[in-house]
């Protein structure tokens, strides 16, 4: 997992429960980093979950809604890192149905070593998409935050569904209505 995944998250976590809370769920985890990440660096997933974990078990928020959080918060960094990738498109679903094929081909030119998740689109039509996603991280809030951005990027907003496929969340079809 790249080393902004984790910047971004410890400043979020800084930000909303304070500087405490960061160094609590680093001392309270085993991490071969030792907690230390620069943005541009790869470290192993098992961290990032160690550090959902503790967050999750002291604020008593589950780990799919620190999630989801998150990847409303990433869409900013995105917005900021990457402007040039999201002003190719000009509606959300048009956008979210490119991710596979353009964006995270994309993502990977710049970091080879990435951890991307699998879009297969099942059904897309003007105002509806239907999606199924893959990864064995079972990241599908940090999209569903990531989506839920995206419509608000376009001034646009839309119903989101997801129906797990596998039960640990490593499948998962996302229901997207457009409002
Ligand atoms: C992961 C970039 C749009 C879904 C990632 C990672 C990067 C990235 C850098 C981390 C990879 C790693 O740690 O190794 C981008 C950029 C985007 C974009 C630059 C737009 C310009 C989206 C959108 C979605 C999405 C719109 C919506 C669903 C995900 C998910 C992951 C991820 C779910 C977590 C990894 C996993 O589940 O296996 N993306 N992304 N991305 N991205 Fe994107």
């Amino acid at each position: 997992m790249k080393g902004i995944v984790f910047t971004e998250f410890l400043d979020l976590v800084e930000k909303k429960f304070g500087i405490e809370m960061v160094d609590s769920i680093i001392e309270n985890s085993k991490l071969a980093s030792g907690g230390v990440y620069t943005s541009i660096g790869t470290y192993s997933f098992s961290e990032m979950l160690q550090l959902l974990q503790h967050l999750s078990s002291k604020s008593g928020i589950s780990i799919d809604n620190l999630l989801l959080i998150y990847g409303e918060h990433f869409f900013s960094v995105v917005e900021k890192s990457y402007p040039g990738l999201l002003a190719t498109y000009k509606d959300p679903i048009e956008m979210l149905s490119s991710i596979e094929n353009h964006i995270h081909v994309e993502v990977r030119k710049i970091y080879p070593d990435a951890e991307l998740p699998t879009f297969i689109v099942e059904e897309k039509k003007i105002n509806s998409l239907i999606m199924v996603y893959k990864s064995s991280r079972s990241m599908h809030h940090f999209g569903l935050g990531l989506m839920n951005k995206t419509f608000e990027h376009f001034k646009s907003s839309a119903e989101i569904v997801l129906e797990k496929i596998k039960e640990d969340g490593t499948e998962v079809r996302f229901i997207i209505n457009k409002n």
